[in-house]
């Protein structure tokens, strides 16, 4: 494949790039990661066949936060099916903040999208098991399963944001008036909460990435984490919503389905080739990497990774 024999020179060629991006605010809203040093930053490109190509801080571990709702609603859907999700969730962008109220009033009491709080929190409702101990069970083992090995709480971050959630504990409740939860709603938010706090790395995360570029398989343990609909299904729904309100621009620049976390990670897919991990902390206004950004923008141009881009044959049948 064109380029691909420069990925590793390239990773590191990304990351430099990405270094000289020194814009963007590490997040406080969730007191703890305001502690984070914001000049950490790893660039991790995991290919299917197992190849992986580090560069900085790819090992170092921060929480999973808003990543996780792509690889949580990989399981429910390969719980559930793609029709009951989608009706249940939706597969719509809000146009409107991840943690937006109004995008719920706006709709009826439909969250429309499982990548923004309302949606995630919807879909994490929907996991399987008796009692909120065992959805946690299921989500953590789930997402250890897409990561290769087994992924811990941060139980300081998990505390952190569970004394401060108060808006999805409304976000929640307000679901639970329009019928969308039907499970008790503080426990829902618990669960996500929790789901939010399982720590990850660049590495973990372009890995988990992998899994879903290759139809569900992980390119580390080979274990078949989830179907090939079931990837097919999360990587629209990540193009479309992957990066909140700036989902738009993403695709418009990278071309790729992604995911981002309020803690700088950034998770980006090219089907059947690889996936891509960033961590930089410093945000956006919309809540993304700027540098984790910079860096997937520089590998999706240098490697040909946009899936909007096509090569003209030379020939062409005549009519
Ligand atoms: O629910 C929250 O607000 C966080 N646990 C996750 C939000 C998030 O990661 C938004 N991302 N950019």
């Amino acid at each position: 494949m064109q380029g691909w024999d420069k990925v590793e020179a390239l990773t590191a060629d990304a990351y430099a790039f990405g270094l000289g991006e020194t814009r963007g605010l590490v997040a406080d809203y969730i007191p703890i990661l305001a502690e984070t040093d914001p000049e950490l930053f790893g660039v991790c490109v995991a290919e299917v066949d197992g190849s992986i190509h580090s560069a900085g801080d790819a090992a170092v571990e921060f929480s999973i936060q808003s990543i996780s709702k792509a690889f949580v609603y990989a399981l429910v859907c390969e719980e559930l099916g793609h029709d009951l999700v989608k009706e249940h969730v939706g597969v719509n962008n809000t146009g409107l903040a991840f943690n937006s109220v109004m995008a719920i009033e706006l709709n009826y009491g439909h969250p429309m999208n499982p990548m923004v709080n309302a949606g995630a929190l919807a879909t994490t409702a929907l996991v399987p098991g008796g009692s909120p101990a065992e959805q946690w069970e299921l989500i953590r083992q789930g997402l250890s399963r897409f990561a290769g090995h087994p992924l811990e709480l941060d139980g300081e971050v998990y505390r952190s944001e569970m004394a401060t959630n108060q808006r999805n504990m409304a976000i929640a409740r307000l679901l639970e008036s329009y019928r969308r939860i039907e499970i008790d709603p503080l426990k829902v938010v618990d669960v996500y909460t929790k789901q939010c706090a399982l720590r990850v790395s660049a590495r973990d995360i372009a890995v988990m990435g992998a899994t879903l570029a290759d139809g569900g398989v992980n390119p580390i343990t080979g274990e078949q984490v989830v179907s090939a609909a079931v990837c097919r299904d999360t990587l629209s729904v990540l193009a479309a919503n992957g990066m909140y309100e700036r989902s738009g621009e993403w695709l418009f620049e990278i071309g790729l389905p992604g995911k981002s976390g309020v803690a700088g990670g950034i998770v980006t897919i090219s089907p059947g080739k690889a996936g891509i991990g960033v961590f930089s902390p410093r945000l956006d206004s919309a809540g993304n990497s700027v540098r984790g950004q910079a860096a997937t923008s520089f590998l999706s141009r240098s490697l040909g990774l946009n899936i909007f881009a096509s090569d003209v044959s030379p020939t062409r049948l005549e009519p």
